[in-house]
């Protein structure tokens, strides 16, 4: 069904689809949401988008740190989907994209959510997500809802200087369509053949009708897709392999293993041509939420682009003389919720000397600066060597350098960023040629010399890279 006129979604009351009570939790904290947000702001995480102007509701901007941390979640995502593997390959589709992928995809007729209007009180909310179907959560009127609407979540606009029918194109709502529709492509470019992937990392868009819970559902968000396309006959077995591997990663990279899960679909929940999904799950402080979902989804794709297309989207397995459409595996993750639901994991609070330490246990892989360069004071002498060290392990690591406050303040800062080691130059480091290394984790000092530095963090940040 094609999206109504109106914005349905402009006066929509922001209640999320989750469940925002908090007994659930097992992070025991029951301000964890809170505590993540605030730190996401002061440390420059993310911001709320447009915020000089007011903001405009559920989109963020990703900080100096933020950047970083999305962009190592993506990084490792790619390292083990793609660079440390032999059968699958990278794209980059575009996002603007016409009408008759859509509709092949089944996403103009199916992709949409239905939407009441409570009578009494005007807020708007999703049908399948009320507690009682019956009953407003904002206002408490029961029997008080319009009929349900269907409402489309693609974000619809026109291409070109003049609108019309022929000029419409959507925003993706998701990046799968693009592997689905270059698979001929990569097909005859690459010399991949059955079982191989497609890969691709990259913002979607939908229309939600309540976004909310900070980043976990947006508007504009970025997702880590793979298509694996396999012969038909091995498919549940790629199913049980593509679930284990994915949940493997997010405890690779310090995930604790009671705080996710891999929760198969009901029969109730499977798309129509989806044989098995299941979705891996993280407990955010509002209850188990997904994070990624793997579904064997058949041949519905090829076929349905091949019947749309007219073009011939299989294979031809020359040893067997035998011609298929390939089934396909996917995993599909959102990278901003993932990198939101590290963020949560590794927040942590700890009493040193009195004090309440802030850190961020982000594996190492993860965090955003991976050493601090700190000279102890903001004296010339000090000064110059240091941001001579800087620049010696710039090549290799991302690195911050602070030369404000007191150190121990300065510790505190770096904690709170996950960087986990701070390399503090002093008057001593002048005589000895050495620098104090302070681990994030353990707050243990060493003295390493400058000349084996490098050496000294290849070994500890490399191997995890
Ligand atoms: N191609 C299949 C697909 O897109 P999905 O479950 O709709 O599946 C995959 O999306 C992942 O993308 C989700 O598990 C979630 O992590 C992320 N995602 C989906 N909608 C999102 C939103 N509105 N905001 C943030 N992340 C979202």
């Amino acid at each position: 069904m094609a999206a109504p006129d109106t914005d349905p979604t402009s006066d929509v009351v922001e209640t999320d689809s989750v469940d925002t009570e908090l007994e659930d939790t097992n992070l025991g904290d029951p301000e964890l949401f809170d505590k993540v947000v605030n730190l996401s702001k002061r440390r420059g995480v993310v911001y709320p988008s447009a915020e000089i102007y007011g903001g405009f509701r559920s989109t963020y901007d990703y900080g100096p740190v933020g950047v970083l941390l999305l962009r190592n979640v993506k990084d490792a995502w790619w390292k083990s989907m793609v660079q440390r593997r032999h059968d699958v390959v990278g794209l980059d589709a575009s996002i603007l994209s016409p009408p008759a992928i859509w509709e092949a995809s089944g996403h103009l007729a199916n992709f949409t959510d239905p939407l009441v209007d409570c009578r009494s009180c005007g807020s708007r909310h999703r049908l399948d997500k009320l507690e009682e179907p019956d009953v407003c959560p904002t206002c408490g009127a029961k029997g008080e809802f319009t009929e349900p609407r269907h409402f489309n979540l693609m974000f619809k606009t026109h291409a070109g200087p003049v609108e019309g029918d022929g000029a419409v194109a959507y925003l993706r709502p998701e990046t799968a369509q693009g592997m689905f529709i270059n698979f001929a492509n990569v097909l005859n470019s690459s010399r991949k053949k059955p079982p191989f992937g497609i890969a691709q990392i990259g913002k979607s868009f939908r229309n939600e009708i309540t976004p909310g819970n900070f980043v976990f559902r947006t508007r504009e968000f970025e997702q880590m897709e793979m298509e694996f396309f396999v012969p038909p006959a091995e498919a549940e077995e790629w199913y049980k392999y593509w679930c284990d591997t994915r949940f493997q990663w997010y405890l690779d990279h310090g995930m604790p293993e009671d705080w996710i899960r891999l929760r198969p679909h009901e029969e109730d929940e499977l798309s129509h041509y989806s044989t098995a999904t299941a979705d891996v799950e993280y407990m955010f402080p509002w209850g188990w939420d997904e994070l990624e979902g793997i579904a064997n989804r058949g041949d519905y794709d090829l076929t349905q682009h091949a019947k749309h297309s007219g073009e011939k989207l299989e294979y031809f397995d020359q040893a067997a003389n035998e011609r298929y459409v390939p089934h396909v595996i996917e995993p599909a993750a959102g990278a901003t919720r993932t990198a939101f639901a590290f963020l949560l994991a590794a927040y942590d609070e700890e009493e040193v000397r009195g004090e309440t330490r802030v850190v961020l246990r982000l594996h190492p892989s993860l965090a955003p600066y991976k050493i601090a360069v700190l000279p102890l004071s903001k004296k010339a002498e000090l000064q110059g060597p240091a941001k001579e060290l800087l620049a010696k392990l710039q090549p290799h690591w991302m690195c911050d350098y602070d030369e404000t406050q007191a150190i121990g303040r300065r510790y505190r800062r770096q904690d709170e960023l996950g960087t986990p080691y701070a390399v503090t130059f002093d008057f001593d480091s002048l005589e000895d040629n050495a620098v104090t290394v302070r681990d994030r984790d353990t707050m243990e000092q060493e003295r390493i010399g400058i000349d084996s530095l490098v050496a000294y963090f290849r070994e500890k940040l490399d191997p995890i890279a």
